[in-house]
């Protein structure tokens, strides 16, 4: 059933921050997530700032929602890129009515995917708290390799987390991208 209903990344837009800043204030987002407080106009900053466009040569930091059964249901990002040194941090999180259906890695490799065909890219990273089984379950099944651990880095909700750090180099992936095809049947986007 999950498997055959497309997915897709769309740009994120100015309309699409309630549906963000519900996802963030879920206790299964707050429990797990290192999120410092922001009011809703800080998130229109921040998806303001972001670009959905891939080609844009000036953009470091981008943004989609993710929709599915014609609902947003989650959204992923693409941070602090460095064209030097050829290297992105992704995000995400889903909407928890979602959780555990797979769904987030669909969303997850079709955006690990796209930031692959830049030419100029070696390295996709990203950080979970050490807590964060489903988090950590995406990224083993899409190559990444955990990399490190920084004690102590994440504050959530009072309490002093360990924050894992996870990495995927461009040959791993190009290694795992045929293994990887069917997840990204139905996937549409990012464009
Ligand atoms: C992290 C998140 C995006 C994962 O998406 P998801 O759709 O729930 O995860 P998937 O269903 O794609 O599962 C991925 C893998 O992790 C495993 N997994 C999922 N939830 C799990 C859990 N609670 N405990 C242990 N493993 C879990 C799955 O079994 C799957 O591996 P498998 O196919 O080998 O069985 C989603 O759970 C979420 O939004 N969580 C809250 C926000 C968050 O933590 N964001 C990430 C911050 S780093």
């Amino acid at each position: 059933m999950t498997a055959s209903t497309p997915l897709r990344l769309i740009p994120a837009r100015p309309e699409h921050v309630d549906a963000w800043w519900a996802m963030r204030e879920e206790p299964a987002s707050r429990r797990l997530m290192p999120l410092e407080p922001a009011s809703r106009e800080s998130l229109l900053k921040r998806l303001a700032e972001s670009s959905s466009n891939l080609g844009d040569p000036k953009a470091t930091s981008f943004r989609w929602m993710v929709e599915w059964e014609d609902r947003l249901i989650g959204t992923v990002s693409a941070r602090e890129l460095s064209r030097f040194h050829g290297r992105v941090e992704v995000g995400y999180m889903l909407h928890s009515a979602y959780h555990g259906r797979g769904l987030g890695t669909r969303a997850v490799a079709a955006v690990v995917a796209r930031l692959f065909d830049w030419p100029f890219l070696h390295r996709v990273w990203l950080t979970t708290a050490v807590d964060n089984h489903a988090s950590q379950g995406v990224a083993r099944k899409l190559g990444f390799s955990l990399e490190g651990v920084m004690r102590g880095h994440y504050l959530i909700e009072g309490r002093r987390k360990d924050q894992q750090v996870w990495g995927l180099v461009r040959p791993e992936w190009e290694a795992r991208r045929e293994q990887l095809a069917p997840l990204l049947e139905g996937t549409l986007g990012p464009e």
